[in-house]
């Protein structure tokens, strides 16, 4: 699903994002990227959604070389990822359902299928009595579930989350990474960045140990005590 080969991102000032870092994520696998702060953890994120380009090395995600890919191909490839992040970023101005909806109508499907699909996926996250709530009226942990709704209601073969519990209180948390775990249970590949050493330990998924640009840790059944 997911391979880097020596893949090195400098940003400006000669600040390293990610230094010559190789690595392979198998379709259907469940892996925390974990790091101190600095150590490369979004700059692993928005590489792999093709927000920024590496300086050098190859990032193949699904078959699509991010090399070749020319621009008009790009919604293809963002199409297959759902991406959540640590403030949500919902639209304050739109219902639940709206949320939701907005990210198929990008996609121009059918509006029966639309409702149908965004009434699913919001059952998956426990919110399919809440289509017409708005953003303002729900809590943390539940505004972070509409997030994950919009994310899979393109059916993606790859879930990103940077940090998707870091606004959360510790039952939120839970229920969010629940919630991932049950994504991946359904076949998507997941990929969590999070500094939540109790929840890493907790769940014995695959750990991924950035330092300062470099895979320092890599570890199927991982534990996060190091830093
Ligand atoms: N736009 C930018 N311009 C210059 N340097 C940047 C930029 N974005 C990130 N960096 C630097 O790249 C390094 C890695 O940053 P990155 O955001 O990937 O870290 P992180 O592991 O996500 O940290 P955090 O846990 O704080 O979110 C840091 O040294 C950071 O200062
Ligand atoms: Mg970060």
């Amino acid at each position: 699903m997911i391979t880097l080969n020596n893949v090195t991102k400098e940003y400006k000032k000669g600040n390293v994002g990610l230094e010559n870092v190789s690595l392979h994520i198998d379709k259907g696998e469940f892996v925390f990227v974990v790091g101190k702060s600095g150590s490369g953890k979004t700059t692993l994120m928005k590489l792999l959604q093709k927000e920024l380009e590496p300086d050098r090395g190859e990032i193949i995600v699904n078959g699509y070389h991010y090399q070749k890919i020319r621009r008009r191909e790009l919604p293809y490839l963002r199409r297959q990822m759902g991406v959540v992040f640590q403030d949500f970023r919902l639209l304050m101005d739109r219902s639940i359902y709206e949320n939701v909806a907005f990210a198929q109508k990008v996609v121009e499907a059918p509006n029966r299928h639309i409702r149908r699909q965004v009434q699913n996926v919001l059952e998956l996250v426990g919110l399919g009595d809440r289509l017409t709530a708005f953003p303002s009226e729900l809590s943390g942990g539940e505004q972070q579930r509409v997030a994950i709704a919009r994310a899979l209601v393109n059916h993606p073969v790859l879930l990103l989350a940077d940090e998707p519990t870091g606004n959360l209180d510790p039952v939120n948390a839970r229920e969010i990474m629940e919630i991932l775990q049950e994504i991946q249970r359904r076949g998507t590949t997941v990929m969590v960045v999070t500094h939540n050493k109790d929840m890493v330990n907790e769940m014995g998924k695959r750990v991924i140990l950035l330092n300062e640009g470099h895979i320092e840790q890599d570890e199927a059944r991982g534990s996060y005590g190091i830093i």
